[in-house]
């Protein structure tokens, strides 16, 4: 793999998935991780992530100069350029100049491998205090802007090259191409990432991993668990049966979907579990959110036991089939061992005393890949491509206490709204857009001749890359117009169509 040191960067994880997209796997791992066991993994090239701190900073991480001693390709980025130069014998200085957000560059010379050809001067995305003033022995200046002296260089020979913006974040147009250059041309790396090697490459190793065994697989009807099992079921075919808990705060046709589009599309063995009585039953009487949720996530593990103490009637299922992604692998502090926390999540709460062993296809993945995955292994576009969706349903997007009554007004109001959206072709524009219902306000409106007092629904459009951050997506007037338009006509509980116009932070996407 490509090996992404991160030095404390929120960009690592951005770094890991551009190089993807040059079809070359990477992962991240800490700077804390010594040299030797960085290069035990045998990295086909070495990047050095941004970070926060100042070369100069007390504490601030260092470079073990085996690294970049080692023969292996490395790559230095902001924080991570400096690191490089200064253990290559160049000099970084605290120069007073200081250049955030966007920056002019412009190509020195030829440009070399990294900027040669590209347009002589382009905008690319800095964040830097010190500045690199003297390159590396050896190395060529391949650009330079107002704050930084040397804002590139490279060493084809040695193999070695950096820059001090950012290639990896959008606002640097040309950042892509630096970065494929460098991994292609520099480090001799051939692109070979592509979606059908990582199908082939899961489908081998869900095979060894689960042998003759059987596995069983929680669907949500979000992508992930769908693709999850999709793969497993490429792998081990009838062995995986998948249980879908039906616990009526689902949206319309979410059901449906799952029983009938990923069946077809699949052939899985799928076990329905309808408990809509009994979460309602359970939510009576419950307007808090907390209590709403650890309700929810409760009655679903011992719905999910239930169905899992039926099936071994059948044979014994000790494998357990979830989607976790590789940035939840990160965030819980590394590429080895499993996350119970964030796997347990994924299925709505599983308890620590649930005897099986967790099958994690995607856990190498990010969200874009597994949507990819989901294509190649011939589900629908209305399953990949489906915004995500909580796990505990419109049970938070009831503002109060969670009622049948209220669940058929916002599962009509929800419905309305995602026919209007993907009929504008905005799909695939924004992240998602809750729905959320006022179940406990109401307020006057007039219809016809006659006073109504109705509820208001809020919708919630936020466009975000990871849901870590988001902001609320520009919808177009007319879009919003005609969603209000047909809530407030055909929703006779609703007379008030109003827009959430909150970033997170400070808000967070779901209302509870
Ligand atoms: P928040 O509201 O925290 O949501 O900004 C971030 C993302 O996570 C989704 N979400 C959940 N997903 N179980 C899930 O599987 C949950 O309990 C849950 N709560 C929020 C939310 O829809 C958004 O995409």
């Amino acid at each position: 793999p490509v090996l992404v040191v991160d030095y404390g960067a929120q960009y690592a994880q951005l770094i890991a998935r551009r190089v993807r997209e040059a079809q070359v796997y990477s992962e991240v791992v800490p700077h804390t991780a010594d040299a030797g066991e960085i290069l035990g993994r045998k990295p086909s090239a070495i990047i050095l992530s941004g970070g926060p701190a100042s070369v100069y900073a007390e504490g601030a991480p260092a470079i073990d100069s085996a690294l970049v001693e080692s023969g292996v390709p490395v790559f230095g980025i902001c924080y991570g350029f400096q690191l490089l130069a200064g253990a290559l014998g160049g000099t970084v200085e605290h120069t007073g100049a200081r250049e955030y957000g966007r920056t002019d560059v412009r190509i020195t010379g030829e440009g070399g491998v990294l900027h040669g050809e590209l347009p002589a001067r382009h905008p690319v995305w800095m964040s830097h205090g010190d500045s690199v003033t003297k390159a590396p022995e050896g190395a060529t200046v391949t650009a330079t802007t107002d704050g930084a002296p040397v804002a590139g260089f490279e060493n084809r020979e040695r193999r070695f090259a950096g820059v001090q913006y950012h290639p990896e974040v959008a606002h640097s147009p040309h950042g892509q191409e630096v970065l494929r250059r460098f991994l292609h041309d520099i480090a001799g790396i051939r692109p070979q990432w592509t979606t059908a090697s990582i199908v082939e490459d899961q489908v081998a190793r869900i095979r060894q991993q689960i042998g003759a065994g059987r596995a069983i697989c929680g669907l949500s009807g979000g992508v992930d668990s769908a693709v999850a099992a999709a793969l497993v079921q490429r792998a081990i075919g009838d062995r995986l049966t998948c249980v879908f808990v039906d616990h009526g705060l689902l949206r319309a046709g979410e059901r449906t979907q799952v029983e009938r589009d990923f069946v077809a599309a699949t052939g899985v063995n799928l076990v329905t579990v309808d408990a809509r009585e009994r979460f309602l039953d359970a939510l009576a009487g419950f307007s808090d959110p907390e209590e709403k949720r650890k309700i929810i996530g409760r009655e679903f593990i011992r719905v999910f036991e239930q169905a899992e103490r039926d099936l071994k009637a059948q044979g014994d299922y000790r494998f357990l089939v979830q989607g976790t992604l590789y940035p939840d692998v990160v965030e819980s502090g590394g590429g080895t061992g499993t996350s119970n926390i964030k796997s347990h999540h994924n299925v709505g709460g599983l308890p620590d005393d649930l005897q099986f062993e967790l099958v994690e296809p995607l856990r190498l993945l990010f969200k874009d890949e597994v949507r990819r995955v989901g294509l190649e292994l011939g589900l629908p576009e209305t399953i990949v491509h489906r915004q995500p969706f909580p796990g505990p349903g419109l049970g938070i997007r009831i503002i109060g206490e969670v009622t049948a009554d209220r669940l058929e007004i916002l599962r009509a109001a929800d419905a309305i709204a995602r026919e209007e959206l993907t009929a504008a072709g905005l799909d695939r524009d924004i992240w998602q857009c809750p729905v959320v219902l006022l179940a406990d306000v109401r307020s006057v409106g007039v219809q016809g001749d006659g006073r109504t007092y109705g509820h208001p629904v809020v919708l919630r459009p936020v466009s975000s890359e990871d849901a870590m951050t988001a902001d609320w997506t520009r919808l177009p007037y007319d879009v919003l117009e005609r969603i209000s338009t047909r809530i407030t006509n055909e929703v006779a509980e609703v007379n008030r169509v109003v827009l959430d116009v909150t970033s997170k932070p400070p808000g967070t996407i779901e209302w509870e």
